[in-house]
């Protein structure tokens, strides 16, 4: 073991301990085809490839968790920076309570391929996610979705057809607050 030449602060309290996330706006709807977003930090991947599979944490008391058990289909929604305010919107406030955050945030609902929420056309990427999975962790519940279709505004693509970085400027969370990235450091190695 190395001796300790750097202090550090030690708790056993802490609170997302693992930064940065993007912000994400997740589409479900419900049985009538009626369209709600929920803002969310905890959006991950889980299988990168073979199969494609996100992950969503979601507390029970939203009305979302509701609505993507029921449907068992979402979209996910990634932002750029430009969009702060929206995201921020969308976490503030329910679609329990009858409000059209579509409407309330200038977003413009577009028709999915595969599934029936729509996905959120102001955002440069939308995935098209069916409900694969469902488990109880702790104080959110995990929601696992099979990504069937993703979308990426052509703009945003480069010279090799893949999404270009550079252009994506994704909102992210670290800890308590809004970032946008920095510059490149490296390719992949
Ligand atoms: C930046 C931000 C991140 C959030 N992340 C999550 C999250 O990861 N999981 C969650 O359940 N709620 C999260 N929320 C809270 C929900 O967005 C909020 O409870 C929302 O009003 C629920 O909407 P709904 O009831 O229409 O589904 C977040 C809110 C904000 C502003």
């Amino acid at each position: 073991m190395a001796e300790q030449t750097v202090q550090k602060r030690v708790t056993e309290r802490t609170w997302r301990p693992v930064f940065p996330t993007p912000a994400g706006l997740i589409v479900s709807v419900d049985a009538s085809g009626r369209p709600n977003i929920i803002t969310l930090g905890e959006v991950f991947n889980l299988s990168i490839g073979n199969p494609v599979w996100v992950g969503l944490s979601i507390r029970a008391a939203t009305y979302s968790h509701g609505l993507i058990r029921e449907q068992g289909e979402f979209t996910v929604n990634l932002p750029s920076t430009s969009l702060l305010e929206a995201v921020v919107g969308c976490g503030r406030c329910s679609g329990r309570d009858g409000v059209d955050k579509f409407a309330r945030f200038g977003l413009t609902p577009l028709a999915s391929r595969h599934v029936r929420p729509p996905i959120v056309a102001e955002c440069p990427v939308n995935l098209e996610c069916r409900l694969v999975g469902f488990h109880h962790v702790g104080d959110h519940d995990l929601f696992i979705g099979d990504v069937i279709a993703e979308h990426v505004d052509e703009t945003m693509l480069g010279p090799d057809g893949k999404p270009d970085s550079a252009k994506l400027d994704p909102l992210i969370l670290l800890r308590g607050g809004f970032w946008g990235i920095g510059p490149k450091l490296h390719g992949w190695p």
